[in-house]
């Protein structure tokens, strides 16, 4: 267990989702602190009253930095930690070119472990403290994945994904009975384990067959506690693929909810170009949608309508996509987010924009309260950040006129610059390079 300490700096809060109640939906405590023991977030408030209750406590103190939740990025592939950034290809050719030959590598357990590790060490030096990743079909990439994640005290989701239709390459397949006798085993193995989740992952429906989306569906039956994340209508090119893969769906939506796949615990990435029934059926069962507008501009893939799909009642969360994505930040994810938000005619506010990476992808994860939450009884995974981290962002910072303002030029422009800190369930983790 750590130790108990007493973090000091602003401290950025929120009591409800600004998207629906505005940016009075969150609290700065200018001159705060927060107290963390045995992993947990037990007391936020003012600095003296803090020192005052808890005076035998070490102080760090961040000065004028930023205390927010740690990002938690929904929808990654860590096993594309490589290959990010890959020049030229869209969704189907991205696929077939860059990722599938780098997931084949994945079967070795050791560069499973180096890349899980070499993946996890950066997006802690990003201030992100949870990711939900893919992994690939090798159960080798899982057990690398949470091992990783378990030897640096963080809360990951993931799971091995499934494909066993010949649209995807020899060496990359598995069928529907391995499928879930894999994810069973992986299930019995990790989920629940210390700061594991499992999330039961079929790649996207051009990679299964309806016999292995049903098992699946079977499967999370089984373990409703499971998270079940994958991808719907992130390109036009891949829905008119699926039309001719499932003729008898309804929609793409439909070729998941047939074989009981979707509800509440669902994370579906993308989800751009819906129909309006898809649109009401999220709604109507709970099912998430994760927004990863770094990947949906360098794939070209559209614009996501986040604003749209949370008036309609749909949890909303952030992801890089890393490595359709084209960056292991949530800062710069966030600006990209405001970005698609501007070309849909609706810029996000700053505080839409952490909210999304912190509140938002942990209630699609279902872990409301648990992890993104600067509160007490959360966990205690907190990002510093420095909100004049350059000379560019400083000079900026200089002309706030409130804290939005004075916060913005960091999500628009920053980096790991701007990380001063990352503490994971009460320890630190990443401290930025003096
Ligand atoms: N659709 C199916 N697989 C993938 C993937 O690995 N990345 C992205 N961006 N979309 C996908
Ligand atoms: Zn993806």
């Amino acid at each position: 267990m750590t130790s108990p300490v007493l973090l000091t700096g602003q401290v950025l809060s929120f009591s409800a989702n600004p998207f629906l109640e505005g940016p009075s939906a969150a609290h700065l405590e200018p001159d705060g602190a927060v107290f963390l023991s045995q992993g947990r977030i037990m007391a936020i408030g003012p600095r003296a009253a803090l020192r005052h209750a808890h005076p035998d406590v070490p102080v760090i103190s961040y000065g004028q930095h930023l205390l927010t939740a740690g990002f938690v990025d929904a929808h990654v592939h860590y096993p594309q930690t490589a290959i990010i950034a890959s020049w030229g290809k869209r969704l189907i050719d991205w696929l077939n070119t860059y990722t599938f030959p780098e997931e084949m590598r994945f079967g070795d357990p050791a560069y499973a472990a180096e890349i899980s590790a070499r993946y996890l060490d950066l997006v802690l030096a990003q201030g992100t403290t949870t990711v939900a990743s893919y992994c690939t079909i090798h159960p080798e990439s899982v057990d690398a994945f949470f091992s990783a994640a378990a030897a640096r005290g963080m809360r990951v989701i993931a799971g091995k994904t499934c494909m066993d239709r010949d649209t995807a390459p020899e060496g990359l397949r598995d069928t529907a009975q391995s499928a879930y006798d894999q994810s069973k085993a992986l299930i019995d193995r990790w989920h629940g384990k210390g700061r594991a989740g499992y999330a039961i992952t079929p790649r996207f429906s051009p990679t299964s067959t309806p016999d292995q989306l049903h098992a699946l569906g079977a499967l999370w039956a089984e373990h409703p506690d499971c998270a079940m994340q994958t991808h719907l209508s992130e390109q036009t090119d891949e829905i008119a693929w699926v039309k001719s893969l499932y003729p008898e769906a309804r929609d793409y939506l439909d070729t998941y909810e047939r074989a009981g796949l979707i509800g509440a615990g669902a994370v579906f990435g993308h989800a751009i170009h819906l129909e309006p029934r898809e649109r009401a059926r999220l709604a109507e069962t709970r099912s998430a949608v994760v927004h990863c507008p770094t990947s949906n501009t360098f794939i070209g893939s559209g614009l996501c309508d986040v604003a749209g799909l949370i008036a309609q009642g749909t949890p909303v969360g952030l992801a890089t996509d890393t490595g359709g994505g084209s960056s292991f930040s949530m800062l710069r994810t966030m600006a990209a987010a405001y970005e698609v938000g501007q070309l849909r005619g609706r810029p996000l506010h700053a505080s839409e924009l952490v909210w999304l990476a912190t509140e938002g992808s942990a209630a699609a994860l279902r872990l409301s309260g648990t992890i993104g939450h600067m509160g007490v009884g959360a966990e205690a995974d907190i990002t510093v950040l420095d909100l004049a981290s350059t000379p560019a962002i400083a000079q900026r910072h200089a002309r706030a006129n409130d804290f939005w303002e004075a916060l913005f030029p960091t999500l628009m422009m920053g980096d790991d610059r701007a990380i001063c800190a990352t503490w994971v369930g009460g320890a630190l983790r990443h401290s930025r390079p003096s």
